[in-house]
Order: structure tokens, then C-alpha cells, then sequence
């Protein structure tokens, strides 16, 4: 019976010590899950705006809500990169959060060009829509050559 109670006094107190460390490595995961999550998203958009761009899909007329979601979720990129989440399964490089000014400017540029795509489709001129569209490519890429981990 003794030895019953000392166990269970052993349980609470590990629990105790153990809930706080447990919940910090947790919560980095979840906010790398939640970008990872958020990034996959606009990879699925640009994907298929990609394939509408390039006439490869009948589906223009859903074009400019593809834009619009990357437009709203590259709103503000460096949100999804808070400070403590760089613990786990991320490819985020180190420089993500040593050079902030630099990712925010890659950020932007990214934005701005997706803003610029927005207004060629609402313009609907096809060869605009394509010259913005490697723009938006390009902007993805140069800030993934910066800051995310090659596979
Ligand atoms: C300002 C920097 C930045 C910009 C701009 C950016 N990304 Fe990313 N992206 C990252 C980083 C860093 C990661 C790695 C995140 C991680 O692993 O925690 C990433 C990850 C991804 C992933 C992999 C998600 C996964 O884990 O499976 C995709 C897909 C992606 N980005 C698509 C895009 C597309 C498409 C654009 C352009 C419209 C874009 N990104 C713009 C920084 C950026």
C-alpha cells in the first residue's frame, strides 16, 4: 500500500516536471505543422494557377480566387515564423530568424508580386497574366534559396 501511494506521489511529481517541457517542444511542432500547413496551401494555389496561366486547364474563371487566397496568405509571411519555432520538423534556415530585415524584404517581394499578378487578371490580358506570373515563381524561389533547407 505504501509503495502504492509512493508511486502514484512519483506520477504527479514527473507530471508536474514533465507537462512544462512537453508542452514547449509541442507547441514549436504544432506552429512548424501550421506554417508547413499554410505554405502547402499557397503551393497548391500556385500549382494551379500555374496550370490555368499556361492554358493547360479550361478553368480561368477560378483564376482570380487562386490569386486572391496567395494574396491573402502571403499577407504576412513572417507571421508564421515566430520566434521558438525553429525546434523540429522544419527546413526553415537559422538565417530565418538571424536576418529578419532580409526576410521580411523577401516577404514583400513576394506579395508585391502577387499583387501585381491580381491586377493582370482583373485586367485579363493573357500575355501580362503570364510575364506576373513567372514574376510570383520567382519570388517564391529566391526566398526559399535564402531561407529554406534544400532536401
Ligand atoms: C519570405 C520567404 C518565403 C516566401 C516568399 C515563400 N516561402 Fe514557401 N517556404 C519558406 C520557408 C522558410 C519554408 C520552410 C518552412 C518549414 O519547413 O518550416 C517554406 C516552405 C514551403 C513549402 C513546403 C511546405 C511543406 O512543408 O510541405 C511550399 C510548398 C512553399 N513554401 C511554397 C511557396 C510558394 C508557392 C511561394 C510563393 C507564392 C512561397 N512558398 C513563398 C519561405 C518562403
Amino acid at each position: 500500500m505504501t509503495i502504492k501511494i509512493k508511486h502514484l506521489f512519483m506520477i504527479g511529481i514527473t507530471g508536474l516536471i514533465a507537462m512544462p517541457v512537453v508542452s514547449t517542444s509541442a507547441e514549436s511542432e504544432d506552429l512548424i505543422k501550421y506554417r508547413r500547413g499554410v505554405m502547402k496551401a499557397i503551393g497548391g494555389h500556385m500549382s494551379a494557377t500555374s496550370l490555368i496561366v499556361r492554358g493547360k486547364v479550361p478553368h480561368k474563371g477560378q483564376l482570380k480566387q487562386h490569386v486572391n487566397a496567395m494574396k491573402m496568405l502571403t499577407n504576412d509571411i513572417p507571421a508564421l515564423f515566430p520566434e521558438g519555432s525553429d525546434f523540429g520538423e522544419t527546413r526553415a534556415k537559422e538565417a530565418v530568424w538571424e536576418k529578419p530585415e532580409d526576410f521580411g524584404k523577401a516577404a514583400n517581394k513576394s506579395n508585391d508580386s502577387i499583387t501585381n499578378l491580381l491586377k493582370a487578371v482583373e485586367g485579363g490580358n493573357d500575355s501580362e497574366m503570364l510575364a506576373t506570373f513567372k514574376k510570383v515563381g520567382e519570388g517564391c524561389k529566391g526566398c526559399h534559396k535564402d531561407f529554406r533547407e534544400k532536401e
